[in-house]
């Protein structure tokens, strides 16, 4: 539906919003009133470069032609159905994904945070029944981010962030340790430690990318002391960072990964891939979901996963990635660029990351601002040499104009 279906001005649907939606965002001044490939259209027809892509989930572009079609088709064949009965899409999905991944097998949740839920209580229930009840501590990282429902917020190592505060009491069984500090990590196990739970990169704690040493040094630990290694892949996953899995940059494999916003190709869809013997703690009844599966998301992950292997996007992510990262180390007063493929981070020395990114919005370009110093991009990964640098002129003259202030 777009606005001029309405017969309402602009104006009187923002209105709306602003009187009945409760407000937990801090919105641009724009109705996205349509979408396509790299770019998003109000309702007077501008287009504005999509560097955001919903927040890394647009990763085949806005409105991928073959993910509609997938959508439209799987919509007119069967729309739910809850888990009692097979369904082709799932099916389908559940292969291309385990296969492609090298994972065991699959249980489907709708967003990320259930996906992290129910890594967590995978882990938990597999660390009680095999090793005993006190078995069900997981160590996860400060300035970490695993969503807003009570498990993935309570491991999530953010204690002063708004996101945490006012909420009364986490849930227990959490530890934290510094990213990157592989001793910390180490240390902050016990004999109630069942899980070791990082993102490959930390995205909502500031584009942090997971040193070689690091991941590959908390896998062998991990092996060394039965523990489970737990990758949230909700924003690296499905070929954001120049790999198919960010995991498969380090040359490690999880025993969960969660994953979410690229595979749907703008469906809500997530997922957890588990290995064979950790699977087995999920049993009828110990976990479900009515709407996880749902036939439509699964047809449009389906087509989204295959347009992204067929058109090679993890490899596109890489070299766009290498490019446009190179060119942002160019712009003046940054302290410094980081990321992995097309999830990058420009953290700025004294100047506003918020107001650059309303500058940006002012010149068409969208972004998101962590914090108040670092700027990140999470662009469709179908982008070209020519998107970046129209990306980066936009950012040089509002970083400018920011500076003059
Ligand atoms: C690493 C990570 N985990 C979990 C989440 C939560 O995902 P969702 O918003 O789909 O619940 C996010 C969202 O940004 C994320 O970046």
């Amino acid at each position: 539906m777009k606005l001029a279906d309405t017969g309402l001005t602009v104006q009187e649907l923002k209105a709306k919003a602003s009187k009945y939606i409760i407000e937990t965002y801090e919105r641009f001044d724009f109705l996205a009133d349509s979408a396509k490939g790299v770019y998003m259209y109000d309702e007077k027809g501008d287009p504005y470069l999509d560097f955001y892509a919903g927040i890394a989930v647009n990763s085949v572009g806005n409105c991928n032609e073959k993910v509609v079609a997938a959508v439209q088709k799987q919509a007119e064949t069967i729309m739910q159905s809850f888990n009692y009965p097979y369904t082709v899409p799932q099916a389908l999905l559940a292969e291309k994904i385990c296969t492609t991944i090298g994972m065991d097998k699959i249980f489907y949740q709708n967003s990320g945070t259930e996906a992290n839920e129910a890594m967590i209580k995978m882990a938990r229930k597999y660390g009680v029944e095999k090793y005993g009840p006190n078995k069900y501590n997981i160590v996860t990282a400060e300035k970490s981010f695993h969503g807003r429902t009570f498990g993935a917020m309570s491991a999530t190592g953010q204690p002063d962030n708004a996101c945490q505060i006012g909420f009364g009491d986490m849930t227990p069984g959490f530890t934290y340790a510094p990213y990157n500090d592989l001793e910390a990590f180490k240390n902050a196990c016990t004999e109630n430690t069942i899980a070791i739970m990082i993102e490959p990169v930390q995205g909502e704690g500031g584009v942090n990318p997971a040193t070689v040493e690091f991941m590959t040094g908390l896998r062998k630990f991990c092996d060394e002391n039965g523990i489970l290694l737990l990758l949230d892949e909700v924003q690296t996953g499905w070929c954001r960072t120049g790999a198919i899995m960010s995991y498969m940059n380090y040359g490690v494999k999880p025993d969960i990964v969660s994953m979410a916003k690229a595979m749907g190709g703008g469906m809500p869809i997530a997922a957890i891939c588990a290995t064979e013997e950790v699977s087995k703690a999920f049993t009828p009844g110990s976990h479900g979901t009515t709407f996880g599966g749902h036939p439509v998301c699964c047809a449009a992950s389906l087509a989204a996963i295959e347009e992204m292997l067929d058109k090679g996007l993890a490899g596109n992510a890489k070299k766009m990635g290498a490019y446009f990262s190179e060119k942002l180390k160019a712009l003046p007063h940054v302290k410094e660029v980081r990321g992995q493929g097309l999830l990058i981070g420009v953290e700025f020395d004294g100047l506003n990351s918020v107001e650059i990114k309303h500058k940006c919005f002012d010149r068409k370009l969208l972004i998101t601002a962590i914090g108040s110093n670092v700027i990140r991009m999470v662009p469709p990964l179908i982008i070209t040499e020519k998107d970046c640098d129209k990306a980066y002129e936009i950012i040089k003259s509002a970083v400018e104009e920011a500076a003059a202030e």
